[in-house]
């Protein structure tokens, strides 16, 4: 092509300019990706393009002629970026409308389900026992779960070689740490905390721990220590108050039974029963014909542990009482394996 260029007139480039218009925007029009536009945009109006080898040839024509050229060489520049401008409007919106196709999002779908967790029916029974308590006057206190075997044992009137000690087989950490067996040993921790004001009247909620595991033990449990201590304190007032929270608890129809017992931090000391939950007192399996179940610990604070804990027990009587809240829960929603609250199988928890 080089060759015959030479002489070539405005005529003969016009038309030459002209062609490659329509053959540029036949391909402009052809081409279906963003891509091509580019390459096509280089091969025509580049700076290496077709447009400039065309123009080239300006340099043979006579001064006068080279304005009208110009013009077109612009037309067709023009026409050209215009035309490129559009195709690459006209696949991008190909492009969003295919995104927008595969993208698209079905509002209508129900959500995703995430259930709120609920509360344990152990501690659901334990917030229960302590709203009773609290509306009765009493404070909370958590004490210590892993102990010392002077707050678990010897303040508890239990020194070392104590038959009681064997009762409660112990998880020890070391020979004076251990994980403590009752929430007893906060009795002495309140006690250094309050004296010597008066009254104390806390309960304790909280875990304990002994070495026991089957349908009915479980290595960890939990139990509500009570105590109150004042001058003039009487069992009376321990009968009243239990009678009051067995009531709220498991129903005001209940009653309550005291029988004579032995813990080494109270004396007297006494057990006590209330109307069996299942049977109503008729007598069934789970109170053994009795009509009775068991449901607490009580007593009189012994003066030893009065002592230990900074009062004085010729001006100031107490009691104490100490209750599995497993098995209370056990009994008030008739469960009758206590590993069922510690699978956490949540077919049962959503049970409560
Ligand atoms: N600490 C006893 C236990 O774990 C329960 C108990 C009995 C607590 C009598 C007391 C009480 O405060 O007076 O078996």
């Amino acid at each position: 092509m080089a060759e015959q260029d030479k002489k070539q007139g405005i005529e003969q480039i016009k038309d030459e300019l002209r062609g490659m218009r329509e053959k540029a925007l036949a391909e402009i029009a052809g081409t279906g990706l963003l891509d091509e536009l580019m390459k096509l945009r280089l091969q025509y109006i580049g700076k290496k393009g077709e447009l400039t080898r065309i123009l080239r040839n300006m340099g043979n024509l006579a001064a006068d002629e080279r304005p009208a050229l110009g013009q077109l060489a612009n037309e067709v520049r023009d026409r050209l970026e215009e035309a490129l401008t559009a195709a690459a409007a006209r696949l991008q919106e190909k492009a969003y409308e295919i995104q927008f196709r595969q993208e698209r999002i079905d509002v209508t779908l129900p959500g995703r389900d995430r259930p709120p967790g609920s509360r344990h029916p152990l501690y659901q029974t334990m917030d229960e026992i302590e709203d009773i308590f609290i509306s009765m006057g009493f404070g909370v206190e958590e004490g210590f779960e892993i102990e010392t075997d002077h707050y678990n044992f010897e303040a508890m009137n239990m020194p070392k070689n104590h038959p009681a000690r064997d009762m409660q087989d112990t998880y020890y950490i070391n020979s004076e740490i251990l994980l403590r067996t009752h929430t007893s040993p906060t009795q002495t921790r309140v006690m250094e905390k309050m004296r010597p004001r008066l009254p104390v009247k806390v309960i304790v909620p909280g875990k304990v721990y002994r070495r026991d595991d089957d349908a009915t033990h479980s290595p960890m449990f939990h139990q509500v220590e009570g105590l109150m201590i004042d001058e003039g304190v009487r069992f009376s007032d321990l009968k009243g108050i239990l009678l009051a929270f067995v009531r709220r608890f498991f129903g005001e129809d209940q009653e309550i039974r005291l029988r004579p017992s032995y813990f080494p931090f109270t004396e007297p000391s006494a057990e006590v029963d209330c109307r069996c939950v299942m049977c109503g007192g008729k007598g069934c399996r789970t109170c053994k014909g009795t009509g009775w179940m068991e449901i607490l610990g009580s007593g009189m604070v012994h003066p030893n542990v009065l002592r230990i804990g900074g009062y004085d027990p010729g001006k100031v009587t107490g009691f104490a009482f100490g209750m599995g809240v497993d098995r209370l829960a056990m009994l008030k929603y008739g469960v009758d394996d206590l590993r069922l609250f510690f699978e956490n199988d949540l077919r049962f928890l959503k049970q409560f």
